[in-house]
């Protein structure tokens, strides 16, 4: 199928080169026309695991077929990836265009659709044959109606609106891609379902098909939903820590319960990221316009920032005051596998040791380039132990694998005092403190 995709970001990179590997023939579209030469010559604006190497294979035609867990391009033809500035040349012999542009917030909370109206636009007016648009970003429902209506004004052809949220994982987004737990589908029209589903028939995985605005809450829901067990878990983790309770023991025991589940029981600092800490707001923001309220989601993301603030008096319990302290930190990104530190909780934490006069050194595998522009005054090391090297204390606030597999005998040699605050429980707690270390970890 002939498909082009407008925006490339983190959605719209994925998606475009997902359906390319599925065999269809992909055009990817982005005002900025630097971001498209350099993926013209294979450079990425993002880190994705495995995505550099599925565009390489897209773009030129290795005659390879994937291996593993990317194998559902069979014995199509080869199609190269095509990116271009224009909508209008991009979206020409397309029969979809997903809409996959920025939808940030605006201080409001609510979701900033400009970009999605400006395309919008632009597809009508160059249309001169049937089209589907397809809204892949995440929009507050009914977008699509206003998507429709713009449409109307301005189309001169026959077309469909649809909308197709995308539940990516960043760091997983290839796998979540080919493997989806479910494909939301939100059409009101046979022509538009028959596209899609034929689109995505390659893909193993039940498909929900709904009205648009079903689709559209669905992902609002899904990440609110999301959000509330994570800060219900570390709502947990607060009693167990004053009770004796282990979150871990606690979270097994709660999550094997199918109706509750156990993915997302981690507890630790929170979470970040640009998804969830937006589309809360962006969720509470919509249920605000129309009459009802969603305080429920309020409290999520208070429990969300009260564990910030409890991870830095974990600190300043075992140091007193900051003041001049050093503060070793492992793990920037807001989650492991990824440089993105939007959100990140580091930020908060990181900036409000500052005030209080504490010296940061950190290291992150990944998100040290991207740090760079936000945190100032502190010192960026190339590994661990560099930051352990005369800290005070080590903190750690992502989990990525590297951390688990330190050498803690040569850390605690390193670190002025053997203090180890670990905001996300990488470590046994038992093991640390037979080791020497004091040790604090969340709910535990
Ligand atoms: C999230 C959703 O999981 C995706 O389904 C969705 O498509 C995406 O948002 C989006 O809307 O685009 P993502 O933001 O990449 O994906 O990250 P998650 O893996 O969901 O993690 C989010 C945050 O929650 C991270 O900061 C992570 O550390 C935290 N988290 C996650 C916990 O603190 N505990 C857990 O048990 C799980």
């Amino acid at each position: 199928m002939k498909i082009a995709i407008i925006g490339t970001g983190h959605v719209g990179l994925i998606t475009g080169v997902c359906f390319a590997e599925l065999g269809n023939e992909v055009t990817c579209i982005d005002a900025d026309e630097v971001k498209i030469q350099n993926l013209k010559k294979g450079l990425l604006p993002i880190y994705e695991p495995g995505l550099q190497e599925l565009l390489a294979k897209n773009t030129v035609n290795t005659g390879h077929m994937s291996q593993g867990l990317i194998s559902l391009r069979l014995k199509s033809p080869f199609y190269p990836i095509k990116f271009t500035t224009s909508i209008k040349d991009g979206t020409k012999d397309a029969i979809v265009i997903f809409i996959c542009v920025g939808t940030p917030p605006k201080s409001s909370g609510e979701a900033d659709l400009s970009a999605v109206e400006n395309v919008t636009m632009q597809i009508a007016e160059s249309m001169s044959d049937y089209k589907l648009v397809v809204e892949k970003s995440t929009v507050p429902v009914r977008t699509g109606i206003r998507i429709k209506q713009l449409m109307e004004q301005r189309a001169k052809t026959k077309f469909d609106v649809a909308s197709n949220p995308e539940f990516l994982r960043e760091g997983n987004a290839i796998y979540d891609f080919m493997h989806p737990d479910r494909i939301v589908i939100g059409v009101e029209s046979e022509r538009a379902k028959n596209i899609l589903l034929e689109l995505y028939q390659p893909i193993k995985a039940p498909i929900v098909v709904t009205d648009i605005e079903s689709a559209e809450l669905i992902k609002h829901a899904s990440n609110s939903f999301l959000a509330t067990k994570i800060s219900f878990i570390n709502a947990v983790a607060l009693i167990c820590e004053k009770t004796g309770a282990n979150i871990e023991q606690v979270a097994q025991g709660i999550g094997l319960d199918h109706r509750i589940g156990k993915d997302f029981l981690n507890a630790g600092i929170g979470f970040g990221g640009f998804c969830f800490p937006k589309d809360l707001r962006a969720f509470r923001r919509i249920a605000e316009k129309i009459g009802t309220d969603f305080n429920l989601l309020k409290e999520v993301e208070n429990i969300n920032e009260e564990m910030k603030k409890r991870f830095i008096s974990k600190i300043e319990d075992s140091l007193w005051n900051l003041k001049d302290k050093v503060i070793g930190v492992l793990g920037l990104a807001f989650k492991p596998d990824t440089e993105d530190m939007r959100y990140a909780p580091s930020i908060d934490i990181i900036k409000t040791l500052q005030e209080e006069g504490a010296k940061i050194k950190v290291y992150d595998p990944q998100a040290m380039n991207v740090a760079k522009s936000i945190l100032k005054d502190v010192e960026y090391c190339s590994n661990p132990y560099q930051v352990a090297e005369g800290s005070d204390c080590l903190c750690i606030l992502t989990e990525w694998d590297e951390f688990k597999e330190l050498d803690l005998i040569k850390i605690k040699k390193l670190l002025k005092s053997p203090i180890i605050i670990d905001g996300r429980n990488i470590f046994s707690k038992q093991e640390m403190q037979k080791m020497g270390f004091k040790y604090k970890s969340i709910g535990r």
